[in-house]
C-alpha cells in the first residue's frame, strides 16, 4: 500500500495488523516515542477539521516525527489560483508522508497520481474517509472485543456522510454484520453503496425512519450529523437537522453493553445527557483515532 484513498485499499489480514499494533501502543507508547525521528508529516486540509487533522499531527509528534501544513485552503497559494497537482507536487519535497481532506470527491486520489509520497485521504466531499474508519474499527474491536456477529444501527445523514459509507465498506468483509439503516426518506443511503457493497456482499439490512424501532437489538448505535455543507437548499437542512437527537429516554430500551459511537463533531443529534451514560463511546473513539494514525503513519512510512 503506497497511499490509503480507500478503506479497500487495505485488506482485512492489514487492518488486523493496524488494530493489533494500535493496542500495543496503548499499552507501550514509550516503546514507539522515537519511532519517526527525523520524519515530517504534511497536512492538506482544503475543508475544516478538528479531529483528523490534530490526532495526525499528535500522533506524529507522539512517534518523535515533525509537523507542516494548513488548515484552510485560504492561507495556500491555492487562493492564488495553484492546482492540488501542483501543490501536492510542491510539499512532496518538504514532508515524507502527506495527509489531505479536500471537499471535491476524487481530489485526493488525483493528488495521489502525481505524488512521490504516500498521500492519505482525510475525507474527500461525501465520498470517503478511510481513517475514521480504522478509528471505528478500533473503537469496535476495543469496545465489543469483535469485528463479526454484530447489529449496527446506523443513524441520520446516511447520504452525504462519508463515515457511514467507508464504515459499510469495511464491514462488508466481516460474517454476520446485519445493519439498520435509520435516515429521513430524504437522506436514505445512497443507492450505489447499497448495491455495490450491501447487496454484493449479501448483507442483511434493513431501512426505517424510526430511530426506536430496532433500538432493543443494536449491538452498536452510530449516530451522524446532518452534513449541512453539502446541502444546496438551507431551508432542506433547517427542516432535517434536528430529525433525530438521541436522548437518556431513547436508550431506555437499549441493551445494556450498547456501544453508542458519533464520528463528531455533534451538533443536536445526541443530547448532553448521554454523555454520562457508560454505553457513550464516542469520547473514547476520538482518542482511538490518534492510536490507529500512529499505527497507519508507521506502516506507511516503513513500506515507503
Ligand atoms: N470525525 C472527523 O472527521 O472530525 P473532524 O471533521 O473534526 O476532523
Amino acid at each position: 500500500m503506497k497511499h490509503l484513498i480507500d478503506i479497500k485499499d487495505l485488506d482485512v489480514e492489514e487492518i488486523d495488523e493496524l488494530i493489533k499494533v494500535a493496542k500495543d501502543i496503548i499499552g507501550n507508547p514509550k516503546k514507539y516515542a522515537h519511532k519517526c525521528e527525523a520524519k515530517i508529516l504534511a497536512t492538506l486540509f482544503f475543508e475544516p477539521s478538528t479531529r483528523t487533522r490534530l490526532s495526525f499531527e499528535s500522533a506524529m509528534l507522539r512517534l518523535g516525527g515533525n509537523v507542516l501544513g494548513f488548515s484552510e485552503a485560504s492561507s495556500s497559494s491555492v487562493a492564488k489560483g495553484e492546482s492540488v497537482a501542483d501543490t501536492i507536487r510542491v510539499v512532496g519535497n518538504y514532508s515524507d508522508i502527506i495527509v489531505m481532506r479536500h471537499p471535491k470527491e476524487g481530489a485526493p486520489l488525483v493528488a495521489s497520481e502525481k505524488s512521490d509520497v504516500p498521500i492519505i485521504n482525510a475525507g474527500d466531499g461525501g465520498h470517503n474517509h478511510p481513517t475514521q474508519t480504522l478509528t471505528d474499527l478500533l473503537t469496535i474491536k476495543c469496545e465489543k472485543g469483535r469485528l463479526d456477529n454484530l447489529t449496527i444501527g446506523l443513524c441520520g445523514d446516511l447520504k452525504f456522510g462519508r463515515t457511514v459509507h467507508s464504515l459499510i465498506t469495511a464491514m462488508s468483509r466481516y460474517k454476520n454484520i446485519k445493519f439498520v439503516l435509520i435516515s429521513p426518506p430524504e437522506l436514505k443511503l445512497p443507492e450505489y453503496v447499497k448495491k455495490e457493497i450491501l447487496e454484493k456482499n449479501k448483507m442483511e439490512y434493513i431501512e426505517t425512519d424510526d430511530i426506536l424501532e430496532y433500538m432493543d437489538k443494536l449491538d452498536i448505535l452510530y449516530m451522524t450529523r446532518v452534513q449541512k455543507e453539502r446541502f444546496f437548499n438551507e431551508a432542506d437542512y433547517v427542516r432535517l437537522k434536528d430529525y433525530y437527537i438521541l436522548n437518556k429516554e431513547k436508550l431506555k430500551v437499549a441493551k445494556k453493553d450498547l456501544c453508542i459511537m458519533h464520528p463528531l463533531p455533534r451538533v443536536n443529534e445526541i443530547s448532553a445527557d448521554v454523555d454520562q451514560d457508560e454505553r457513550a463511546c464516542y469520547f473514547k473513539q476520538a482518542n482511538y483515532g490518534k492510536y490507529i494514525r500512529m499505527a497507519l503513519i508507521l506502516k506507511m512510512l516503513e513500506e515507503k
